[in-house]
């Protein structure tokens, strides 16, 4: 799991230094792919449940499952998605951030902020001995507090041997509720913010999710492993991603 881990994070890392406005979505799941097998694994998400691309890409107003194509292009001011699931040696690590490109707005600049903070809130809660519902809370109350909404129809998920496991990781919920969790455990926890109200559509593509209102939408997501005394971050970053390139 760790070795599968940074592989995802080193895929995910490979992409955020190559994006750029201007690039195609198609691009960007051409660099996943190739730099997904320089390192001997696998795309995860290619073939899942029919899914046709290596990687998802969710571009402003679209929440996740996007998929990538030539006609997408990169542009100066989008916050875009980039979620990375790489197998390898049988075992697969989970994780994503939105970039922003160039110059973008003061409030999808915060809404990227403190997605990735609520991320972090929701990693704080996690070790042996937690509930699931200290997680939801944690994520909830941040996102509420910054006047954002938190997406209830996706969650997070155990990993492992599959890319999808039990437990579904709820991003909101109430403390002192929910699964135990206990050391050895592998879940990834992926909170979904939006501007709006977090009513959602699907596309007539099957996948694509969006925000119903339009309203954009910041996604951040960590493969996590559960330990006595906190957690292990399986997909964490040397340097964390924030590039914010013309
Ligand atoms: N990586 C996504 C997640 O975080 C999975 C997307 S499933 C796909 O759970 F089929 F759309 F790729
Ligand atoms: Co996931
Ligand atoms: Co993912």
């Amino acid at each position: 799991m760790r070795a599968a881990g940074r592989v995802a994070a080193a895929t995910l890392a490979h992409v955020g230094e190559r994006l750029r406005g201007g690039v195609t979505t198609a691009d960007i799941d051409r660099w996943v792919r190739e730099d997904t097998a320089r390192r001997s694994a696998r795309p995860s998400q290619l073939g899942y449940k029919g899914f046709p691309a290596a990687v998802c890409t969710s571009r402003n107003h679209v929440v996740c499952h996007g998929i990538p194509t030539a006609r997408e292009r990169v542009e100066p001011g989008d916050i875009i998605n980039v979620d990375v699931t790489s197998e390898f040696q049988g075992f697969h690590g989970d994780t994503s951030a939105t970039f922003l490109i160039g110059p973008v707005d003061a409030r999808a600049r915060a809404l990227v902020d403190a997605t990735r903070r609520c991320l972090a809130a929701g990693i704080a809660e996690v070790r042996a001995g937690a509930r699931l519902g200290d997680i939801g809370a944690a994520i909830e109350a941040l996102a509420r507090a910054e006047g954002f909404g938190v997406v209830r129809d996706f969650g997070g998920h155990g990993i492992g041997r599959r890319m999808h496991m039990p437990p579904h990781v709820s991003h909101t919920g109430a403390r002192g509720r929910g699964l135990r969790l206990r050391a050895g455990m592998a879940i990834t926890i992926e909170p979904m913010l939006t501007i709006g109200w977090p009513a959602l559509e699907l596309l007539a593509d099957g996948w694509t999710v969006v925000t119903a209102d339009g309203s954009p939408s910041a996604q951040f997501e960590h493969t996590v492993l559960v330990t006595e005394t906190g957690c292990e971050i399986l997909t964490a970053q040397d340097a964390p991603l924030t590039l914010a390139r013309p």
